[in-house]
């Protein structure tokens, strides 16, 4: 076993941006726009928003306490608690490997668009940008972008917890506050961009009670928080035990949710600006994007900048997940933890392969995706509360959501509440109805 002090983050703010940091990637960026795109844009806002508040903010508390209390990785930590719930820390594992078999690669396509834009290649190519799009993805480039992707995300994950994450984080969450507002501002004076606001603003209830939307909604609570697999378990284990979880949950959950409408305001005015449909699945930003920066001056820096904003946000998702299974390999394994950031690193190079080439003809892609989110992390999720309100010894949670009564006094009993019976009960639910 590893017999060095436990590295932990710095300040409160460093808590913050790093937790936000794993939160606000492509999932507010890229995912969010297409999903809200197909499932009917405001409605679609207004159930992940419910969803972030009675199950993301709950669930994301309860990974903070086990994490913070146990100071270990995600199995180390559930093992540390109950050894009949360490599979819970498993299931974490193993959702980390699933999202490291696509992300890298969704991530690396916005790394070549980046690098097309800077090279002006995006714009004086005479093919449609979907023509450019499919072309990319019929090549190898695919392929190496997401493996340069995994080699960036090593090299700040190997370099350790507050040289690496928390520097990292430090200085690329402001730069992607900054420049999303910037586009947001830039996009509202374009012709047709109305048209965007209202498709975005104007809620559709009938759309916002499918039991469809409500199950998608809820995935990507899980997924854009990062929640329901252990990586806030991780990311707690380096909480200092005076670090206040409450407000810590409640400013990330509001940054991701500002950033996802943000995504929003910027996407789908531009959407339909150019013409185009907000349905277009996956490939919208990609698609859509490089034609709006086309009609303007400077069109290569926009959008260099959009795809840097891509770039910066993803990376402080996939250093998330990648030290998931770093702390995990570090751990359990007594492995010194670059030999362990390398160990992760080969198995995301081998995952994203496999994703790349179909193997077996299996759309992996999508079958990652949709088993992370609206399965493994909503049950993880579902599982963890319920572990730790009726399975701990008594007053676990209170202890850790009051530091030991000296702070959120009269919060604690209403998450409790929730932890109990609102939260579990409402993801089994909608989970059954979902596949009834
Ligand atoms: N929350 C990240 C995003 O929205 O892009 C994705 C993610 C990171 C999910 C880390 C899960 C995780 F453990």
């Amino acid at each position: 076993m590893n017999e060095q002090p436990r590295a932990s983050f710095g300040g409160k703010l460093s808590v913050i941006l790093v937790a936000a940091g794993s939160a606000i990637g492509l999932g507010a960026l890229w995912r969010f726009p297409y999903i809200a795109g197909k499932h009917g844009g405001a409605a679609f806002l207004l159930v992940f928003l419910l969803s972030v508040l009675v199950v993301g903010i709950p669930v994301m508390l309860a990974e903070f306490a086990v994490g913070r209390h146990t100071k270990k990785n995600a199995v180390g930590a559930f093992r540390a608690l109950s050894k009949r719930w360490s599979w819970l820390g498993y299931s974490g594992v193993l959702g980390a490997l699933l999202i490291s078999g696509y992300y890298y690669l969704i991530a690396g396509w916005s790394l070549e668009y980046f690098i097309s834009s800077v090279t002006g290649d995006m714009f004086s190519s005479t093919l449609s940008y979907k023509e450019q799009f499919d072309l990319f993805q019929a090549s190898w480039k695919p392929l190496l972008c997401g493996i340069l992707f995994i080699l960036m995300t090593h090299f700040i994950v190997s370099r350790g917890v507050e040289k690496g994450i928390e520097k990292a984080s430090k200085i690329m969450m402001p730069a992607l506050l900054i420049i999303l507002i910037i586009m947001a501002v830039r996009v509202a004076f374009m012709p047709g961009a109305s048209e965007g606001y209202s498709f975005f603003l104007s809620c559709d209830f009938a759309e916002a009670f499918k039991a469809e939307t409500i199950m998608m909604a809820m995935g990507q609570a899980f997924f854009s928080l990062s929640v329901g697999m252990g990586c806030m378990v991780t990311y707690a284990s380096y909480f200092k035990q005076n670090n206040n979880m409450v407000s810590t949950s409640f400013n990330v959950s509001i940054l991701t949710l500002f950033v996802s409408v943000l995504a929003g305001l910027v996407i789908f005015p531009a959407v339909f600006s150019a013409g185009l449909q907000p349905t277009e699945g996956p490939s919208l930003v990609f698609v859509t994007l490089p034609e709006i920066f086309k009609g303007m001056p400077l069109a290569a820096v926009w959008s260099a900048i959009f795809f840097l904003l891509v770039i910066l946000a993803s990376l402080t998702s996939t250093i998330s997940f990648h030290e998931v299974l770093t702390a995990y390999f570090a751990e359990e394994f007594g492995l010194c933890r670059k030999k362990a950031a390398f160990v992760t690193t080969m198995i995301s190079i081998v995952l994203s392969s496999v994703t790349f080439f179909s193997l077996f003809g299996i759309d992996f892609f999508n079958m990652f995706d949709y088993i992370t989110a609206n399965i493994l992390m909503p049950l993880g999720g579902m599982f963890t509360c319920i572990m730790v309100v009726w399975f701990m010894k008594k007053g676990f949670m209170k202890d850790e959501l009051t530091n030991y009564g000296k702070c959120n006094r009269w919060f604690a009993p209403v998450v409790i509440f929730m932890l109990r019976y609102i939260t579990p009960l409402l993801i089994l639910y909608i989970f059954i109805k979902n596949f009834i």
